[in-house]
């Protein structure tokens, strides 16, 4: 079908997976930004104005200054990721601006890294790869590299959503002792189900000799897992985050590595993004730090896609999103 310029114009901030583009190409006029890095936010604001929707990536910030370039016609942000920190909520409500993400589809690979993390870091398996692509393997040594039991051993899990929940029940499989906190308790099924205790986070930190972080973050979770938080850690413990960056306070983080307080520390997401090769978390061989990569693969970005697409059509028709985000309080 060809492009007309009646359609509604709609802005795609990097390349998705096809499947997304090709249900909006049926409807819409899209500019898609073509580049492997975001759009420099001056093209970003050029770009955006007189769209009628909007696919953004978490790497996007959509706020005033980004609603007032798009300007009146723009009915709805769509986007590609269940976590929305990116996005000035309330100023898209003010304005009556539609805004939805991609719950759900991301949900099992996130937990698959989230558990990818803590194996890997629990049996030091960076530090055992360097050792043999760097020649260093001398002979089987029983001393050689030993790590952390995960059979058996206790999980906190912080943020008992959808993701937290999954990593649960993974942790079941390797007959773990869990521990979940979140703000709200979840329905007493889920603990049944997934074999959690609800505890609250002192008690988790407290007993919990791996931590995995899945909370949104928000300025009650900023440095949630700060100096403070990290002393009450156990000694020897491991981190894992695959949320947010800032949740974790990074160089209360890297002293704790450095002393030894804490074993390792597993990271999908860092503060800033991208790390740079020379952050002091970067020269310390019991942290495992990954780009970024929990959706990251075929199946659940071709999902992503899909939903982050259907959104913005809702959006644009005026319907109602099939995944919208709540709406902040007044
Ligand atoms: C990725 O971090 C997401 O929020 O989907």
């Amino acid at each position: 079908m060809t492009e007309t310029l009646d359609r509604p114009r709609v802005l795609v901030t990097r390349r998705i997976p096809e499947v997304g583009l090709e249900l909006l190409r049926a409807v819409a006029y899209v500019d898609v930004w073509d580049r492997p890095v975001p759009p420099p936010r001056d093209e970003l604001l050029r770009r955006v104005a007189g769209v009628a929707g909007l696919l953004s990536l978490l790497t996007d910030r959509v706020d005033d200054e980004l609603l007032d370039a798009a300007g009146p016609g723009l009915r709805v942000v769509s986007n590609l990721a269940v976590g929305y920190d990116n996005i000035d909520v309330a100023a898209c409500a003010r304005r009556g601006v539609a805004v939805g993400n991609t719950p759900g589809v991301l949900t099992e690979a996130t937990a698959d890294l989230a558990f990818a993390l803590l194996l890997a870091t629990a049996r030091r398996l960076p530090e055992s790869a360097a050792l043999v692509t760097e020649d260093r393997w001398l002979t089987w040594d029983p001393l050689l590299l030993l790590g952390r039991d995960v059979s058996g051993a206790t999980l906190g899990i912080v943020g008992f959503g959808r993701i937290g929940r999954e990593v649960a029940r993974r942790a079941r499989g390797f007959g773990m002792r869990i521990l979940a906190h979140s703000r709200r308790r979840a329905p007493d099924d889920v603990y049944r189900e997934t074999g959690a205790e609800p505890v609250d986070l002192g008690t988790l930190l407290a007993e919990s000799e791996f931590v995995s972080i899945h909370v949104n973050l928000s300025v009650d979770t900023w440095h949630l897992i700060g100096a403070e938080a990290i002393a009450r850690m156990r000694p020897g413990a491991i981190l894992i985050n695959t949320s947010r960056g800032p949740v974790v306070d990074q160089t209360a983080l890297a002293e704790a590595l450095r002393t030894g307080h804490l074993f390792a520390a597993g990271l999908d997401v860092t503060d800033p993004e991208p790390m740079r090769a020379d952050d002091p978390l970067l020269s310390l061989p019991n942290c495992l730090v990954v780009p970024h990569i929990g959706s990251a693969t075929q199946r659940t970005r071709d999902r992503m896609a899909e939903k982050a697409a259907r959104n913005l059509i809702a959006g644009i028709r005026g319907e109602p999103l099939p995944d919208p985000v709540p709406t902040p309080g007044p």
